[in-house]
């Protein structure tokens, strides 16, 4: 086990999350959509396993994050929330969830936490949506928020490049952040937003702030598992730094499987009853 790694092998709760944050310990944080993928992201000891909406793209293969539904959200949380022995899970709110209606995104918050078994949730959005959170929040259900590019408002921005590179933008971002640690979110995620200013919501905040494409000072990292391990491929933002390449991994399998079949040399003599 590297020396970074914690040794600690107790469930990770959101109070353990304020505590590393504390200490400055920093965050660790991987998407699994599955059973098997978030059985090796937990035994490998990642912090945090997040059932993101990205698996619109990258199970689903839709051009967006927008399409995928609440039930099939809850069908990949299941398999990843029964792996998960050490790893605090988190399920993203697909989009149309939570839209300004407390009762309605209690409703839905409720489903996914009784059906999943996951540990809490993540919700996209500041302002517009913060009465919907603190409700979800006081029927015991843990939130962390989502800021700065917010993939479920693509047809909002029309772009996915960096947010809040303007003034006025940075700082509805900030007083966003400091409406959410006040609703009571555990956590927060800030995407691809300028590191300066990740920085400076990272120190403002008593609560984690986890980035992805923010720079290095904030309280933890979360990548894309299958773009971190190289299984996607043609995807390569700045930010994201790939740890293998699964990808031509599985692509030389499956052409030596392919082959092997078509020359009779699988299955052999001692691969046969
Ligand atoms: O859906 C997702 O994978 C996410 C991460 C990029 C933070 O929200």
């Amino acid at each position: 086990m590297s020396v970074h790694q914690s040794e600690d092998q107790r469930k990770v709760t959101t109070h353990r999350l304020l505590e590393m944050k504390m200490r400055g310990e920093k965050i660790s944080m991987l998407t699994s959509y599955d059973y098997t993928i978030a059985t090796l992201v937990d035994g490998a000891g990642c912090d945090v396993i997040l059932v993101g909406d990205s698996a619109s793209n990258v199970v689903c293969g839709n051009a967006t994050t927008l399409p995928i539904t609440i039930d099939e959200m809850i069908f990949l949380a299941k398999g990843v929330a029964r792996a998960a022995k050490r790893a605090l899970v988190v399920v993203d709110m697909p989009f149309g969830t939570v839209s300004g209606n407390p009762r309605m995104s209690l409703e839905y918050a409720i489903r996914v936490m009784k059906e999943t078994g996951a540990d809490s949730l993540k919700i996209e959005g500041g302002v517009e949506i913060i009465e919907d959170i603190k409700k979800i929040i006081s029927a015991g259900i843990p939130v962390m928020g989502h800021l700065g590019l917010m993939p479920q408002s693509i047809n909002k921005y029309g772009t996915y490049t960096v947010r809040a590179k303007e003034d006025a933008e940075a700082e509805k971002l900030i007083s966003d952040a400091k409406l959410l640690e006040e609703a009571g979110c555990f956590a927060l995620v800030l995407e691809k937003i300028p590191a300066f200013l990740a920085e400076k919501v990272a120190k403002t905040l008593r609560i984690p702030v986890i980035g992805i494409g923010a720079g290095s000072a904030v309280d933890g990292q979360v990548l894309v598992f299958h773009d971190m391990t190289g299984i996607t491929q043609g995807f390569s933002p700045r930010f994201l730094r790939r740890y293998a390449n699964i990808g031509e991994t599985i692509t030389n399998a499956v052409k030596a499987y392919v082959s092997d079949v078509k020359s009779v040399s699988f299955p052999n003599k001692e691969e046969q009853y």
